[in-house]
C-alpha cells in the first residue's frame, strides 16, 4: 500500500531509510491521508525542517477541518488517546484527545520544534520561559501555541468539556526529555523514545509508525558497529577484575581510615537522590584533571599515587569506570562504591539533602 505525499511516492516498509507515512490499516486510511496531504500542501514543504509559524499554521488548518478527523476520535476517560495524522520526512501530525485530570507532565520534544492547536474545548500549557520562570497560557478553540527546539512545557486538559487539539512537529518526534520539577527549577529526569506526542502514555503506542521508524534506527545502530569492538558490559566487567569493590559499610570503615569518598554524580542527581556528609563532589567530566599528580589542576590533597580515592555515583556502574581511569593515571588504589549511592543509603550510612550552592 502507498501513498503518495507531495508529488513523493512513500510507503511503510521495512527497507525504507526512514520512516515516512503511516503504517497501513493504524485507523487512517489512505483515502483520508490523502486528503490531509492535499490540506498541507501549501503549507508543508516534504523535507527540510519547518519553523514554528509553519508548524503553527499546519496545526491551526487541520483543527479548523473537523471533517478530517471528528469522526477518528476517541473519548477515553482513563487513559489519553492520540492518532497519527500525518508523516513525512519534513513534520508529523498527531489527533489527541483529552479528558478532565489528563496531563503530559514537564517534558521537551527532542530538539524537535512543534505546534500544538485547540480544536474542541480548552487546554492550559505551563512552560518554561527563557528566563527559567515558569508561565501558564489556556487556549481555547482556534488558538494554536508553537515553539522551538528548546521549549519544555506541561500541557493539560482545561475546564470541564472533553478537548481535542492537533500537534505538528519538525523534525519529526523521535526522543523526549521528562522533567521533574524542583526548588531548583526543572531538572531533566529522563530521555524516552517516543511513540507518540505529548507524554506517549495515549493508546496507540507500540503500533505507532514512529515507533517502527524507532525500532528501524536502533537495527541501523548495531550493525554499524566495528567487529570486536567491546560492549559496555565487557568495559564493565574488565574494568572490575582484579579490583576490590566496597560495599557501603566497608567503604565507611575505609573513610575512618582516611580513604575519600568521591561523588561524582551530576547536581540533578544529587538533588534527587541526596548527598552523603564529607563527601567530595568531583564532576566527573574533570575527575582525572583533579585527581592526577601531574595535573595542574588537580586538588593536591587528593591527588597522590597512595590515596584510596572511592568513587561513587548512583548505582555503581559509572563510578566502576571512573576508577579504572583513575588507576589507569596512577591511583592504584583506586576502587568504587559497590551499589553506589542508592544503596550506602539502603545500609542505613548518613545521607542528608543536597546543599544549596552559594
Ligand atoms: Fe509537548
Amino acid at each position: 500500500m502507498s501513498v503518495t505525499d507531495a508529488g513523493h511516492e512513500t510507503r511503510w516498509d521495512d527497507s525504507a531509510p526512514t520512516g515516512v507515512g503511516l503504517k497501513p490499516g493504524w485507523g487512517v486510511s489512505p483515502e483520508r491521508q490523502q486528503e490531509i496531504v492535499a490540506a498541507l500542501s501549501d503549507l508543508a514543504p516534504g523535507t527540510g525542517r519547518l519553523t514554528a509559524g509553519q508548524l503553527r499554521a499546519i496545526t491551526v488548518a487541520l483543527a479548523a477541518r473537523r471533517d478530517l478527523w471528528s469522526d477518528l476520535v476517541v473519548r477515553d476517560p482513563d487513559v489519553r488517546w492520540y492518532l497519527p495524522l500525518h508523516r513525512s520526512n519534513s513534520c508529523d501530525v498527531w489527533l489527541l484527545a483529552w479528558e478532565r485530570g489528563q496531563d503530559t507532565d514537564w517534558h521537551d520534544h527532542g530538539g524537535s520544534s512543534g505546534s500544538f492547536a485547540v480544536a474542541e474545548g480548552s487546554l492550559i500549557e505551563q512552560y518554561r520561559v527563557p528566563s527559567g520562570r515558569l508561565s501558564r497560557r489556556r487556549l481555547v478553540p482556534g488558538q494554536a501555541a508553537a515553539f522551538g527546539p528548546g521549549h519544555v512545557h506541561d500541557v493539560a486538559h482545561g475546564g470541564e468539556a472533553s478537548a481535542t487539539s492537533i500537534h505538528a512537529y519538525s523534525p519529526p518526534l523521535v526522543a523526549m526529555t521528562y522533567y521533574t520539577a524542583t526548588d531548583y527549577g526543572l531538572i531533566a529526569r529522563e530521555t524516552v523514545a517516543i511513540d507518540g506526542p505529548e507524554g506517549g502514555r495515549g493508546r496507540g503506542g507500540a503500533d505507532t509508525a514512529l515507533a517502527r521508524a524507532s525500532a528501524h534506527a536502533a537495527r541501523l545502530n548495531s550493525d554499524s558497529l566495528p567487529t570486536g569492538a567491546p560492549g559496555i558490559d565487557d568495559l564493565l566487567a574488565e574494568a572490575r577484575s582484579g579490583v576490590r569493590r566496597l560495599r557501603p559499610e566497608a567503604a565507611f570503615a575505609a573513610l575512618t581510615d582516611g580513604a575519600a569518598l568521591v561523588d561524582i554524580r551530576p547536581l540533578e542527581q544529587r538533588i534527587v537522590e541526596g548527598e552523603v556528609p564529607g563527601a567530595i563532589i568531583i564532576g566527573r567530566n574533570v575527575l582525572e584533571w583533579r585527581l592526577d599528580p601531574r595535573s595542574e589542576a588537580r586538588i593536591p590533597a587528593l591527588a597522590r599515587a597512595d590515596m584510596q580515592v572511592i568513587v561513587m555515583c548512583s548505582q555503581g556502574y559509572a563510578s566502576t569506570l571512573a576508577a579504572a581511569s583513575l588507576r589507569r593515571i596512577g591511583l592504584h588504589e583506586a576502587t568504587d562504591l559497590d551499589g553506589g549511592f542508592q544503596a550506602w543509603q539502603a545500609a542505613g550510612l548518613p545521607v542528608r539533602p543536597a546543599q544549596a550552592l552559594g
